[in-house]
C-alpha cells in the first residue's frame, strides 16, 4: 500500500535506527525545562474536520492565547494521525494511495485551523520524516529497558477507535440488518476478535508508577481523574504494540522487525516528542507537557502515554486538559454517524469569531451539549451584538462623545447617590482579570467567558442609571460626572477587549482600535486598568479615540424554537 516516497522514508529510517543519534549534552529525566508544551490532539484523516474537531482545537488555542496575553512563554502544537487501517481503509475507499489521501485531508485540517485562527506553532503529521525517525527512537529504547516482547494477542479490536479492548469494555447490539454484533460499550464502534502473533508492551508493570502520577492529580476536570483512578483499581493487561504488515502495512514498521507495523496509537502519541524536538533534545527538550484531548481518548492520554513515557525515562505529563462532546439531537457527532456540523457553513452564518464565541461559551469541559442554530443565535444575538456591541456604540457614540476623545476621571465628582453603584462596578472589575485567569488554569472557558459577559451587563447598567447625556445638559459638578461615567465605560471596555482576545482576537481587535488602544496596551503584563480612580497617572486621559468602526457585530435572525 505505501507508496515509493514512503517506502524510502521508512529504509532510509530504518538505516538511522541502527545508528540512533547522539542524545545531547543533557540527560532526560524531568530537570530540563523547555517553555510549556500545550498540544491538541491529532486528528485522524480519514475525513474531513467538524464542529467537535474544531472544538478541541479552540480549547487548545484559548488557552494558548491567554497564556500569550498573560506574558507567559507558550508553544502549540497540532496535526494529522495520519497511518492505520481506518485511514488505510478511508483510502482504499476512494481509490487514492494513501499517500496522496493523508495530504488532501491533512491539507484540509490545517485550512480549517488556520481559517478559525488557531494559533499554532508546530503543525505535525505523523507521515514526516521527523516523526518516524523519534518514533523509532522510542521503540528501541522502550526496547533497550526491557518494555517490549513478542506475543500472542487475542481479543477484540476496534477499527473506528484503533483500539484493543477487553471482554468488559464490548457489549452486545445489533448492526443495521439485525443481526448480532459485539461493539465497544464507550464508543458503540463495532469490534472485531482478533488473534495475531504481535510485540507486546509490559503495561502491567507500570500500575504502581501511573498511581504514583496520579497522586499529582494531573487530570483536569476532577470527574474524569476519578475515572482514570477507577480503571487503575484493576490489574492492566499488558497492550499489543504492533500489527503484522500483511494486514496494516500503512504505518511505521517496527525498527528491528519490519514485517510488524508500529500500533498507530503508540505511534500517534509520539506526535508530542515529536514537536518537542526528540530525539534532539537540543532542539528543545520534552519539559512540562499540557495535553488537551476530548474524554473519548481519555484512555490513551491518561494511561497508555504517560506509561510509554514512564518505561522510556521520560517525564509524564503535566496536565491533561479533558473537554466533553457535542451532540446533535443528543447524540456524539461524529462522522461514522454522519450527523456532524460543517464548521465552514458555520462560519458563513456566525463569523470566525461568531462561532469561536459560540463553541468557547456554551461549550463545557464538563458536560456534552447539544448544538442547534437556535441556541447560536440566541446567544450571539444576546451576548455580542445587544451587551457587548451595545457597550461600544453607548460610549464611543458622537452623541455621548463628540470630540471623541478619552476623558478625564474627577475623583471629587462622584455623587452620594452613586457611590455604591459605582463600588459594585468597581469590585466586579477589579476582580475579573484574576477570575479569568484562575478560570482559563482550570480549563473553564466557558466560566471565563461568562464572567466577562456578567460584567459587561454590570457596565451597561451602570451606563444606563447615569445616564452621562442627561449629565451633560445640567451643571458643573454634573458635567464632571458625566466625564468620569464616560471614563468608567471606556476603561471597562478597555479590560473587557483585551481579556477577549485569546477567544474572539478579531472582534476584540476592533474594540482595541476603536478605543485608539496601542499595541504595547494590548497585554495583561504591566497594562493597568482603572488608574484614574486610585488618582493616579492614566496615559488614556485625554487621547483621543480610533476611527469609527460600525456595528460590532450584527444581530441574526432568529426562528421560533
Ligand atoms: N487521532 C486520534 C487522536 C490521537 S492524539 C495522539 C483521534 N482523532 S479524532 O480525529 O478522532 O479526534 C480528535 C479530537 O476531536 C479528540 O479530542 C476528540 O475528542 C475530538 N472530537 C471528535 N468528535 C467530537 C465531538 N463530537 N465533540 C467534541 N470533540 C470531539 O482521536
Amino acid at each position: 500500500m505505501c507508496g515509493a516516497g514512503t517506502m524510502w522514508r521508512f529504509s532510509k529510517l530504518r538505516l538511522l535506527c541502527r545508528a540512533p543519534r547522539c542524545m545531547g549534552r543533557v540527560a532526560y529525566g524531568g530537570k530540563v525545562r523547555g517553555p510549556q508544551l500545550l498540544t491538541t490532539p491529532i486528528f485522524y484523516v480519514n475525513a474531513a474536520p467538524h464542529l467537535g474537531h474544531v472544538y478541541s482545537a479552540l480549547m487548545a488555542d484559548v488557552r494558548h492565547r491567554h497564556a500569550a496575553l498573560c506574558g507567559r512563554d507558550s508553544r502549540l502544537s497540532t496535526g494529522t494521525d495520519e497511518h492505520g487501517i481506518k485511514v488505510q481503509q478511508a483510502a482504499t475507499a476512494v481509490n487514492l494511495d494513501p499517500s496522496d489521501f493523508c495530504t488532501t485531508v491533512s491539507q484540509q485540517f490545517r485550512t480549517m485551523f488556520d481559517t478559525m485562527a488557531i494559533s499554532y506553532t508546530d503543525f505535525v503529521r505523523t507521515t514526516e520524516f521527523r516523526h518516524a525517525q523519534a518514533v523509532c527512537h522510542f521503540w528501541k529504547k522502550l526496547e533497550e529497558k526491557g518494555y517490549i516482547y513478542k506475543g500472542t494477542y487475542q481479543g477484540w479490536y476496534c477499527t473506528s477507535d484503533e483500539a484493543f479492548l477487553s471482554e468488559d469494555q464490548t457489549v452486545e447490539s445489533r448492526d443495521a440488518e439485525n443481526k448480532k454484533i459485539r461493539v465497544s460499550a464507550d464508543s458503540g464502534h463495532q469490534v472485531h476478535w482478533m488473534s495475531e502473533e504481535n510485540y507486546m508492551f509490559r503495561l502491567s508493570q507500570l500500575r504502581p508508577k501511573l498511581l504514583d502520577w496520579l497522586q499529582t492529580e494531573p487530570i483536569h476536570p476532577a470527574p474524569f481523574l476519578r475515572i482514570v483512578r477507577q480503571w487503575l483499581e484493576d490489574e492492566l493487561p499488558d497492550l499489543s504494540v504492533s500489527r503484522q504488515r500483511n494486514r496494516v502495512s500503512w504505518g511505521i514498521p517496527v525498527p528491528s522487525d519490519p514485517s510488524h507495523t508500529i500500533y498507530v496509537w503508540l505511534d500517534a502519541l509520539i506526535n508530542y516528542l515529536t514537536v518537542a524536538g526528540y530525539p534532539d533534545q537540543n532542539l528543545a527538550p520534552w519539559g512540562p507537557s499540557t495535553h488537551l484531548l476530548g474524554k473519548d481518548i481519555l484512555r490513551f492520554h491518561a494511561i497508555y502515554w504517560p506509561a510509554f513515557l514512564l518505561a522510556a525515562d521520560l517525564p509524564p505529563p503535566k496536565k491533561l486538559l479533558v473537554h466533553s462532546h457535542w451532540t446533535s439531537n443528543g447524540v456524539k457527532m461524529s462522522k461514522s454517524l454522519q450527523n456532524v456540523v460543517d464548521p465552514t457553513e458555520c462560519i458563513k452564518q456566525y463569523t470566525r469569531d461568531g462561532l469561536r464565541y459560540f463553541l468557547l461559551r456554551h461549550g463545557s469541559p464538563e458536560r456534552d451539549c447539544d448544538f442547534t442554530h437556535h441556541t447560536v443565535r440566541k446567544l450571539l444575538n444576546s451576548e455580542l451584538a445587544d451587551a457587548l456591541g451595545g457597550l461600544l456604540n453607548r460610549c464611543t457614540a458622537r452623541t455621548i462623545n463628540p470630540g471623541q476623545c478619552w476623558p478625564y476621571y474627577q475623583c471629587k465628582s462622584v455623587p452620594s447617590a452613586a457611590h455604591d453603584e459605582l463600588q459594585r462596578l468597581l469590585g466586579a472589575v477589579k476582580e475579573l482579570t484574576r477570575q479569568v485567569d484562575q478560570y482559563m488554569e482550570r480549563f473553564q472557558a466557558n466560566k471565563a467567558l461568562e464572567a466577562i459577559d456578567s460584567c459587561v451587563r454590570c457596565s451597561n447598567a451602570f451606563f444606563q442609571s447615569q445616564a452621562p447625556w442627561k449629565l451633560f445638559k445640567g451643571g458643573e459638578e454634573d458635567k464632571a460626572w458625566g466625564q468620569s461615567v464616560l471614563y468608567l465605560t471606556l476603561e471597562s471596555l478597555r479590560l473587557y477587549a483585551t481579556l477577549l482576545q485569546p477567544a474572539v482576537p478579531g472582534l476584540a481587535k476592533t474594540i482595541l482600535d476603536r478605543l485608539g488602544v496601542p499595541d504595547v496596551y494590548r497585554t495583561l503584563k504591566g497594562n493597568h486598568f482603572f488608574a484614574a480612580t486610585l488618582g493616579e497617572k492614566c496615559y488614556f486621559q485625554g487621547q483621543t479615540l480610533g476611527s469609527e468602526c460600525g456595528l460590532l457585530y450584527q444581530r441574526l435572525e432568529v426562528d421560533k424554537e
